[in-house]
């Protein structure tokens, strides 16, 4: 008998499209949102970074937090043959900021550059318990803006993180947003939120009892209910605001409004992730379940010099791709599959059908010419399986009026199309 093979829990394959029983799964589906996630950060001007799968244990435990649950129990850590401790990524904005202090020199250096758009889409490793949405490998589009300080910079980020969102097709997303305040703001209301939970700290649940020494902020986006009761009555964040600080997030908000983009202001918004301050955002799916956040980020105006680097205003945001594709099924769904197939009813029309398939991928688009069997309903079966959206049938007639029937397998519609305009006259896949 032969032996189990098993791939490691939390991790799922992506495979074509026709044996995957899960449609998110599909490597079709992932290359579509692929090129359109490249093609969104392009059309914002950020340019591509690739960073190491791994990296120095010490910077995501400098620069995500000790009292992070990435940090203190989800990273995949383990020392390499010459005792130095590494760590698979469990986050890209880490290796975007070495990279970019590592390969971008020192201010007043001729190719020194304030000013870095960056985005990724990497593989993240994570030790979480597995549930839908969450996973141990899993995948993150996401983009760092660093040398960025004006407030609108947060809007214009905040916009393109909704941008990815409408060129997939997601519709049902809400934007949450709040302010951390800076970094002193956030001291104080520290301690205030320490002053008040301290004397009830028996009643919280044992994560938040953990947590009030070190990390009290965390305790807001808590989902226990006895913590919930507690935090109901907690003093707010914008209580502990500077004046300044206050100011800078009601610009945005403002900013926002004018821009008529909806958004919920959400007090108990923190982030997992230590390195934020002032604006911190989410969109949230409801049709995900209780893996709701799409993507999330915020403000990091102080990993810089957390990492014992001269200070540098930034910002970005990182979307689950998983969560996206999940999100994309569930609601209008992407076209994918090949972009024309080319029938030939006979072994000349065939032949000839090579021709169109040159020109139709010369011009950027995908074609399949159909081989195997010259009986039409067939190869329309087959059309079909491929995902075809169109399809070019040439029998002899059609080559003797240099053309072919152009039929639109959706509207069931068919027309005949001189060769010379097929590649202008089928629909664009994914535009
Ligand atoms: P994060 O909120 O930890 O932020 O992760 C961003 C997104 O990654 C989440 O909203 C979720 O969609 C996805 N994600 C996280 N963990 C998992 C998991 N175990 N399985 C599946 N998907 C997951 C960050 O990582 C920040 N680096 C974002 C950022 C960039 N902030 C500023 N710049």
């Amino acid at each position: 008998m032969s032996q189990r093979l098993a791939r490691p829990k939390g991790t799922f394959d992506i495979l074509p499209e026709s044996w995957c029983g899960e449609p998110w799964k599909s490597s079709a589906l992932w290359r579509y949102t692929e090129q359109i996630l490249h093609r969104v950060a392009e059309r914002f001007g950020f340019d591509e970074i690739r960073t190491p799968i791994f990296e120095s244990t010490d910077l995501f435990q400098r620069g995500v937090g000790p009292s992070s649950d990435i940090v203190s129990k989800e990273m995949y850590t383990f020392g390499d043959r010459s005792q130095r401790s590494l760590t698979l990524r469990p986050e890209g904005t880490l290796g975007a900021v070495r990279a970019i202090v590592e390969n971008g020199g020192e201010a007043g250096d001729p190719n020194y550059r304030n000013e870095h758009r960056l985005y990724y889409m990497e593989s993240m490793f994570r030790y979480e318990r597995p549930q839908a949405g969450r996973y141990r490998q899993f995948h993150q589009f996401g983009v760092e803006a660093v040398g960025l300080k004006a407030w609108q910079s947060d809007v214009e980020i905040v916009d393109l993180a909704l941008n990815i969102c409408k060129s997939l097709g997601i519709e049902d997303v809400q934007l949450q947003i709040n302010t951390l305040g800076s970094s002193e703001d956030r001291l104080r209301y520290k301690g205030a939120l320490q002053d008040y939970l301290t004397p009830h700290k028996g009643l919280l649940s044992e994560v938040s009892q953990r947590r009030l020494r070190e990390n009290p902020l965390r305790i807001l986006d808590s989902k226990e209910p006895q913590d919930r009761e507690l935090i109901l009555n907690a003093p707010t964040v914008e209580d502990h605001l500077s004046a300044v600080s206050k100011e800078r997030f009601a610009k945005i908000v403002q900013l926002l409004q004018r821009l008529a983009i909806p958004h919920v202001i959400n007090p108990q918004l923190v982030r997992g992730l230590d390195y934020y301050s002032h604006t911190v955002f989410e969109l949230v799916s409801a049709s995900l379940g209780a893996q709701s956040s799409l993507g999330g980020g915020g403000r990091y105006d102080d990993l810089f010099e957390m990492l014992g680097q001269k200070a540098r205003p930034a910002i970005g945001f990182g979307f689950g791709l998983e969560r996206l594709m999940q999100a994309m099924q569930k609601g209008a769904g992407a076209a994918k599959g090949c972009d024309l197939y080319l029938i030939g009813l006979s072994d000349e029309a065939i032949c000839a059908q090579f021709f169109l398939a040159q020109q139709v991928r010369g011009a950027g688009r995908s074609a399949i010419v159909h081989t195997e069997s010259s009986k039409l309903q067939k190869a329309l079966q087959a059309a079909n399986s491929c995902g075809a959206r169109w399809v070019a049938i040439a029998g002899d007639q059609e080559l003797r009026k240099e053309g072919v029937q152009l039929r639109d397998m959706v509207l069931r519609k068919e027309r005949f199309c001189p060769i010379d305009q097929v590649v202008s006259s089928f629909g664009l896949r994914c535009d």
